[in-house]
């Protein structure tokens, strides 16, 4: 078989840093003990399309170790940690097609070297490998059923049912308690700013940072951003979230506004052009432009290419583009992910809840549907499962809620039965 890595001898570092991170994910390790000994996977091909870095690495040994074989390709071209990749493959036999800066073009190449592994399971972080798979071409006769790791695979997914094309069921990991309360808050909170700060060792302390959009993400990134002493200005268009930035402390303005006194903007929307020509125009000199949603579609390039003269590379993932008025604007990463791009994503403790959500979801999607063929057809067609985004089982997210705070030995109080009485009854107590 041929590995689209670039250099096996990074490999190395990689299974040095896949075990580093495997120390902090002690949820993901009790849970690869059990599929080690049950085994759940057993001739279950899994196909996954995920950011190739150390701790979806250790998520990739923990359905291998559950009996799965397991084709890896990344879920973004830039997110990929080409020492992991490596090791995947020459350390733990995992095929992974990634290569970090990958072209377009090989970025799909890498989706169908996956998909032709004719998967059981998908699992997916934004949907391109959902999308493909339904682009045509593909026997979908095998599929059980699939999961989706991020808030924009799940809008994608949802409108995909909506529309009636989705052809198997989907578990919304995102939507997991234990996922974006952790994840999307804390994860993208801190990663961001390191992706920030590894870019352009800009100090934070003084500086006016506009968040637009106030998410799970934006919440976190806000949060973080005014802990490093910066003065936040929060841009939304949902006036109740709009509210809760104000109550959390922050300036809320229109982007128009905010574009005339931001230092450094990041975008996590989900949306398109949410920084667009008419507020590139009124940025200030020097002006830091990044973003953190899943695709880089948030600030419109294109058009800021079209207003400048010329743009160079000042430093790793930092183009500078200089406008023909003579100002100049610094995109990081190509806006792309910034915390994947110039940093290494979320910590392995708060994926570690995430990818326990991943693979117990997987192993759900298993137990439930794959009885027999024609328990599937029959189930999808009018019966219980139907093609359609499902949300994690709330049983599976508490018990990793249990298991996350046991790990790290702390203990919490229990309800007295005075109490439980007291909550399961209408009447005035006494
Ligand atoms: N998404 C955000 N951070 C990540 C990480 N460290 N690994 C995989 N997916 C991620």
């Amino acid at each position: 078989m041929k590995y689209d890595v670039k250099n096996l001898k990074l490999s190395n570092i990689g299974k040095n840093r896949i075990e580093w991170a495997e120390r902090d994910m002690p949820v993901l390790r009790i849970i690869k003990k059990r599929f080690l000994k049950e085994k759940p996977f057993k001739n279950v091909t899994v196909a996954a399309c995920l950011h190739v870095t150390t701790e979806t690495a250790n998520l990739m040994i923990t359905m291998r170790a559950g009996g799965a074989k397991v084709f890896l390709c990344a879920s973004n071209p830039l997110s990929t940690q080409d020492d992991v990749a490596a090791s995947l493959v020459k350390d733990f036999g995992i095929s992974t097609f990634a290569i970090k800066g990958e072209d377009n073009k090989t970025y799909y190449k890498h989706i169908k070297s996956v998909l032709a592994a004719d998967p059981q399971i998908t699992m997916d972080d934004g949907a391109d490998l959902v999308s493909t798979l339904h682009s045509g071409g593909y026997n979908l006769k095998n599929i059980i059923g699939g999961t989706e790791e991020t808030t924009t695979g799940v809008i994608r997914l949802k409108a995909m049912a909506q529309d009636g094309v989705l052809k198997y069921p989907i578990i919304a990991v995102n939507d997991a308690l234990t996922k974006h309360f952790f994840d999307n808050r804390y994860g993208t909170g801190q990663s961001t700013i390191d992706g920030i700060v590894r870019a352009t060792n800009v100090l934070l302390a003084g500086r006016s940072i506009v968040v637009a959009g106030y998410g799970w993400c934006g919440r976190g990134v806000a949060m973080r951003a005014k802990g490093m002493g910066a003065n936040v200005i929060v841009t939304e268009v949902d006036p109740l979230k709009a509210i809760e930035a104000i109550m959390d402390g922050f300036t809320i303005m229109p982007m128009s506004d905010a574009a005339k006194i931001g230092d450094i903007f990041v975008t996590l929307t989900g949306d398109i052009h949410v920084i667009d020509k008419q507020h590139f125009m009124k940025m200030k000199d020097g002006a830091i432009v990044c973003n953190s949603g899943h695709f880089n579609v948030e600030i419109n390039i294109p058009a800021l290419k079209k207003i400048s003269r010329k743009t160079r590379e000042v430093r790793a993932f930092v183009e500078e583009y200089t406008l023909k008025s003579g100002k100049k604007i610094y995109i990081l990463a190509d806006g792309r992910l910034i915390n994947l791009a110039s940093a290494e994503g979320h910590p392995a403790s708060v994926m570690d809840m995430s990818f326990a959500n991943q693979s117990l979801s997987a192993e759900y999607l298993i137990k439930e549907l794959s009885q027999s063929a024609t328990a599937i057809a029959g189930s999808r067609q009018g019966g219980k499962i139907r093609n359609r985004v499902y949300p994690v089982p709330q049983e599976i997210d508490e018990k990793i809620a249990k298991m996350k705070l046991d790990s790290i030995g702390m203990k919490i109080d229990k309800l007295t039965p005075e109490q439980k009485k007291y909550l399961a009854s209408w009447q005035e107590g006494t």
